[in-house]
């Protein structure tokens, strides 16, 4: 048997559907049985991924990492607690150190909210911030107000939490109506996040402010202003889109970039069960009804992942069958600046990161993937 000990669950609901967000996600209706829907749906899901894991040979193990995704799983409120103990957290024991994060937006929690998740071993939270300016989050369709931003930082400073934020970048209008980042990040860090996930808007042909996008360039120096500002702070830039005080790097997306197990439920939730280097299975929950698309992996699907996700970290990329073609690549690499080669691992910094599309075309056009994918 093969343990598991992440699980990660989708929870589809949101008070207002910002234009930008492509997450799976429906509009809660006030009286509506959506929830209820949502419980059946979770229990019917629950019995059909005991199925999985039985014909899997998979078992669970205590658990290390919880992580409550969305939509918005702070809606959830204190019924959603009550269902997550009784119908999910049942089945487990929990390590000591368990990780287990609820996203909760600035416009949608309550004290009371959060002290009952905590009651059940909630113990992150992350925070959908994005910006601080006002004009910036009207442009960006948030329901929220800076004001409540700053009310639930404060909440979180105030009660010691360990606490996450999410930040976006490449607004639309962010040049002509100055945007200023440096001010929102000042402002932002005198509530002492411990991290920081940093995000590059990706907006879809038909988002309304396709043609008031920042260019290129505008993006990349709002990217390195915000990675130098944080690692000056202490933070350490230890992911593509993630920075963390010494510590309080992210647990649970440690697991995702390792390729390890994690566990999926809801509506579009993935889990992956990995048995070993060349045989895994990545399922994908239906929206329609509680049942999974199934896709099989093998040693080129997980070997080419993990060179991808390895690069994305500040860990590095240590290929088991290092070439003298790929040495000279990292060379090239570390005289371009984008990381450094040593002791047989390629490790990008921040400038690197935000190559790294470029940087894999590059690995791929000399052929190396030949000889990156195929085992030994
Ligand atoms: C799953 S979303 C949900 C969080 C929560 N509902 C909220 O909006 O505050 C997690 C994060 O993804 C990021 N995100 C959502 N849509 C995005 C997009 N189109 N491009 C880049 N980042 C996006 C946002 O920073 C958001 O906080
Ligand atoms: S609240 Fe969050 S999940 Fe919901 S639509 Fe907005 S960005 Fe997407």
């Amino acid at each position: 048997m093969t343990q598991l000990s992440s699980l990660y669950l989708h929870v589809p609901f949101c008070q207002h559907l910002c234009n930008y967000c492509d997450f799976y996600k429906r509009k809660l209706e006030v009286g509506s049985n959506q929830f209820e829907e949502f419980h059946q749906f979770l229990k019917s899901s629950w019995q059909r991924h005991a199925t999985l894991m039985k014909e899997h040979q998979f078992t669970w193990s205590p658990m290390e990492t919880i992580y409550l995704g969305g939509g918005t799983p702070s809606l959830w409120g204190k019924m959603g607690s009550e269902f997550f103990a009784e119908h999910i957290l049942s089945h487990f024991t929990l390590r000591p150190e368990l990780e287990f994060t609820m996203e909760v937006d600035p416009g949608a929690w309550t004290p009371e909210l959060i002290d009952s998740w905590k009651s059940i071993g909630m113990n992150r939270i992350s925070i959908g911030t994005q910006t601080l300016n006002p004009t910036f989050l009207t442009i960006m369709d948030r329901a929220h107000s800076k004001e409540e931003s700053l009310s639930l930082l404060k909440f979180c400073q105030e009660n010691n939490w360990n606490y996450s934020l999410d930040f976006l970048l490449g607004l639309p209008f962010s040049k002509e109506k100055v945007r200023d980042i440096r001010t929102e990040l000042d402002e932002l860090l005198s509530y002492r996040p411990r991290h920081v996930s940093l995000y590059i808007l990706n907006a879809r042909s038909k988002y309304p402010h396709t043609q008031n996008m920042p260019d290129d360039e505008f993006i990349r120096e709002e990217y390195l202003l915000v990675s130098s500002y944080l690692q000056e702070r202490g933070f350490h830039h230890y992911e593509v889109s993630n920075f963390a005080l010494p510590g309080f790097e992210s647990q649970h997306n440690i697991k995702y970039w390792k390729s390890e197990s994690v566990a999926a439920l809801g509506p579009t939730g993935t889990g992956l069960f990995k048995k070993n280097s060349h045989e895994a299975i990545r399922y994908k929950w239906k929206v329609s009804a509680p049942e999974v698309e199934i896709e099989n992996l093998g040693f080129e699907e997980l070997n080419l992942e993990k060179t991808y996700l390895e690069l994305r970290t500040s860990e590095g990329w240590r290929p088991e069958n290092l070439t003298q073609k790929m040495k000279d690549l990292f060379n090239r690499w570390e005289e371009q600046k984008y990381g450094q080669f040593q002791d047989q691992t390629m490790r990008l910094n921040s400038l690197g990161f935000l190559m790294l599309d470029s940087l894999m075309d590059d690995l791929f056009r000399l052929e190396v993937a030949r000889l990156v994918i195929k085992p030994l």
